[in-house]
């Protein structure tokens, strides 16, 4: 008879990082309470550091691991000498690149505390997980006016991804209509599926790749004169001249330059009149429902077949979080179902990891859920208006400048505008200010022109940082 091995002789050659390992977990209190200490030092610092960092030549990639660990609390302390100083700070105000969020600190909390409990969101199987994703979701149709119990959905990584589910749910409905079931056969039993988009974003163009339909496989609709919005007069005859079986129309709420809202309730209409399938990609002008001036500009998202948007944008979440929405949630659950004997349970609850393209999945609704309960709806509509009126006075500053021209009035939270000179000399112009360290802007074409993109989307941003936006402008114009 086999006598139980004591814990020595179970791993006699066990690796000294298992040991380390140990050791950390008993001194959890200190390794825990540096980190809180590095955490509050770069939150805080980051209304003064540079804005972003420009020189990572300190760091070599290429520089092997150790073959012995050090402890945490030594990795904490190469971390802080090592890596902090060559981040970025964009969880501060006055990162107004791309459209990103910084964290709340009741987000902060929640992420933490999803890395410490570190769930497998994939359904209700032993955890309360899926039950948080049901709340959230339902919380985020509230915040977007959304009528009650019309959609569900599921948090993904990311707007991209979105995108993608909307592209697959879409596609597969599509095939419903005339008989055929793509989840099962393949695109090649659709041969006759035509997308309708006039201002897709990247990430769309880039999903059409990823699902095989093709970056160029879409019919590009016209947008009315000077602006990103779908032009619907070109859109109705393209979907009457179409001879496609099954059809999508993509639409923006919000685009990401001109933040631009295409007319929901008129391409809803023709969707329906030519049984398209209607996808809305409202990235972050999905929280436009919380600004009652802006509200208006949301009518007839209840009646998209999917929705896209995202948390680690404008709900200052951090990344990653982005948002899922369809009226069709078995369809999506049809193309993104996992089957396996082992994945199987009899727990009542959703079954996210039917929903995405993820088997194993962060516990993200939980930083969610913590800013949601922390700040309330109230707190989320503070930030979306401050962001337009922040966007709006920069706007107003361009606009009386003598040197500088507006791009295009905002609607939203962005800001676009150029300097004086060619487009070389602006993009020169745009480098030096985002030298000085107080402020990032991305660059951007528009109308045809070479601009500077500022973003709105951080709930830090404040009156002191908007004086120190133009006077860096002017310090270097
Ligand atoms: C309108 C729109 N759609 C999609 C995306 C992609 O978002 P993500 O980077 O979260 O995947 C963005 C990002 O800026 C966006 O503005």
């Amino acid at each position: 008879m086999s006598r139980p091995l004591n814990r020595a002789e179970s791993s006699p050659t066990a690796p000294t990082a298992r040991h380390l390992m140990f050791d950390d977990l008993e001194q959890l209190d200190q390794i825990l309470a540096a980190t809180s200490d590095m955490a509050r030092a770069f939150v805080q610092g980051a209304d003064d550091m540079d804005v972003t960092c420009r020189d990572f030549s300190a760091f070599d990639p290429s520089r092997p691991m150790p073959g012995q660990g050090r402890g945490t609390l030594d990795a904490l302390r190469a971390a802080k000498e090592e890596i902090l100083p060559l981040l970025a700070a964009s969880i501060g105000p006055r990162y107004l690149g791309f459209v990103t969020g910084g964290t709340t600190p009741a987000a902060l909390a929640g992420d933490w505390l999803t890395a410490a409990v570190d769930q497998n969101a994939t359904g209700p199987e032993g955890s309360v997980t899926a039950a948080v994703e049901e709340q959230v979701i339902s919380w985020l149709c509230d915040l977007a006016g959304l009528p009650k119990g019309r959609f569900d959905g599921v948090l993904t990584t990311g707007a991209t991804v979105s995108n993608l589910l909307g592209l697959v749910a879409g596609r597969q409905w599509c095939g419903q209509q005339i008989g055929v079931d793509v989840d099962a056969d393949g695109a090649g039993v659709l041969p006759s599926f035509e997308i309708f988009a006039a201002s897709p974003h990247a990430s769309m163009i880039k999903d059409l790749s990823v699902t095989g339909i093709g970056r160029n496989s879409f019919t590009r609709v016209a947008t009315q004169p000077g602006t990103e919005e779908t032009d619907i007069a070109d859109l109705k005859a393209k979907l009457a001249a179409s001879t496609a079986k099954a059809k999508m129309v993509i639409a923006s709420a919000g685009t990401v330059n001109a933040t631009d809202f295409d007319n929901l309730v008129a391409i809803a209409d023709l969707c329906a009149a030519f049984g398209a399938w209607l996808h809305v990609d409202a990235a972050f002008g999905m929280f436009a429902a919380l600004d009652d001036r802006r509200a208006h500009l949301l009518a007839g998202l209840d009646r998209a077949d999917s929705i896209t948007s995202d948390g680690h944008k404008w709900l200052n979440v951090p990344y990653d979080c982005g948002i899922f929405l369809t009226r069709h949630i078995r369809v999506l659950e049809t193309c993104c179902r996992a089957f396996a004997p082992y994945l199987q349970t009899e727990a009542v609850g959703n079954m996210y990891i039917n929903r995405g393209v993820e088997n194993s999945r962060r516990f993200r609704a939980l930083p969610l859920w913590l800013a949601m309960v922390a700040y309330g709806r109230e707190g989320f509509t503070g930030i979306v208006r401050a962001n337009c009126d922040q966007a709006a006075d920069l706007a107003q500053w361009v606009r009386s400048h003598d040197r500088l021209e507006l791009l295009s009035e905002p609607k939203l939270n962005v800001a676009m505008f150029t300097g004086p000179g060619s487009d070389d000399d602006n993009r020169a112009l745009l480098a030096r200010i985002n030298a000085t360290g107080k402020l990032f802007m991305t660059p951007t074409i528009y109308g045809g022109r070479f601009g500077f993109r500022a973003a709105f989307s951080n709930w830090r941003m404040r009156d002191h940082d908007m004086d120190i936006v133009k006077g860096t402008i002017d310090s270097v114009l």
